[in-house]
């Protein structure tokens, strides 16, 4: 930011007109709506404001939210990928998740995008949840709390992307369930599923979003993971994910759900007897990560 700029913005007053508009909440009774209103309509006059919008720019803004919103249903959310995109979804994470990044920390959490569909087949320790071609992997570790306890019975869903870069809901040729499933943790917490190394994917481009991104130069592409949602009674749920260390966009995710704690190696595993025992070809990629819960708030009461 130029001197200037940041001289403009602390020479700026209230304007007369924003003040009068925030007048109209004194009669609101809900203290947080209140709070809320008052720090918006300040934000976006000051926004209007630092940039000089004019009446058409405002236009293309309006056009834009509605094409935004007639691109929402039951499927496809257009908004929360532009919340997304701006980087808000992540923020909020951010703003109420202030931990330190430590080995024995709780596990970060990422984005659970749009692609995550309930129902997922249960599926016993190891199975294999890739019905289409890729690398082989095997993912596998323990479900610990704070003081490395084990979180047995935890339901783990896990869900990536296969070859072409569709997730299964997205894409009528790939078998039902495939590159999804649903785990139990173990007694000693542990869990492991055999799947395929993820692909980088363009996130949905026909939309307005998409032709933002175009139009301010931004590509649309996720670094490769695997989402995983981890559910236990007593503990705070987990929404996160794994990011390849080796993937081009791992540095520039187009939604910012990337977090150097979740990116993991996916190390090449050559030994005959580890291929003979999880039913893989030799070599696979071995990806091997703990996840650490936390104890729930009422749970801790
Ligand atoms: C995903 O990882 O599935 C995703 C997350 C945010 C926006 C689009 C896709
Ligand atoms: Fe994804």
């Amino acid at each position: 930011m130029s001197e200037t700029t940041i001289q403009r913005a602390a020479d700026r007053a209230v304007h007369p007109v924003t003040e009068t508009v925030l007048a109209t909440l004194s009669g609101c009774g809900d203290a947080r709506l209140k709070e809320i209103m008052w720090a918006l309509i300040r934000h976006v006059h000051a926004f209007a404001e630092e940039v000089q919008l004019t009446g058409d720019e405002w236009r293309r803004g309006i056009d834009f939210l509605t094409q935004t919103g007639k691109k929402c249903d039951g499927i496809r959310q257009e908004f929360i990928l532009l919340s997304d995109t701006l980087g808000l979804s992540i923020m909020l994470d951010a703003i109420h998740r202030k931990q330190d990044v430590t080995e024995s920390a709780p596990t970060e959490n990422s984005l659970l995008g749009p692609f995550y569909r309930e129902g997922a087949h249960d599926e016993a320790y190891g199975a294999n949840i890739a019905r289409t071609e890729g690398e082989p992997a095997l993912f596998r570790g323990r479900l610990i709390d704070e003081t490395g306890k084990p979180v047995p019975n935890a339901l783990i869903e896990v869900w990536e992307t296969a070859n072409n870069g569709m997730y299964e809901g997205q894409d009528p040729d790939q078998p039902e369930s495939n590159l999804r499933g649903r785990f139990r943790s173990g007694p000693d917490g542990e869990y492991a599923f055999r799947s395929i190394k993820p692909t980088p994917y363009p996130i949905p481009t026909d939309g307005p979003v998409g032709r933002m991104l175009l139009a301010v130069g931004r590509h649309p592409m996720r670094p490769a993971h695997v989402h995983f949602l981890i559910q236990a009674p007593g503990y705070e749920t987990i929404t996160t994910a794994l990011f390849s260390s080796d993937d081009p966009y791992v540095e520039s995710d187009a939604v910012f759900g990337v977090k150097s704690s979740l990116v993991v190696e996916y190390v090449k595993n050559e030994s005959a007897a580890d291929a003979k025992e999880w039913d893989l070809p030799n070599p696979f990629f071995d990806v091997q990560r703990d996840f650490v819960l936390v104890r729930s708030q009422e749970a801790a009461r």
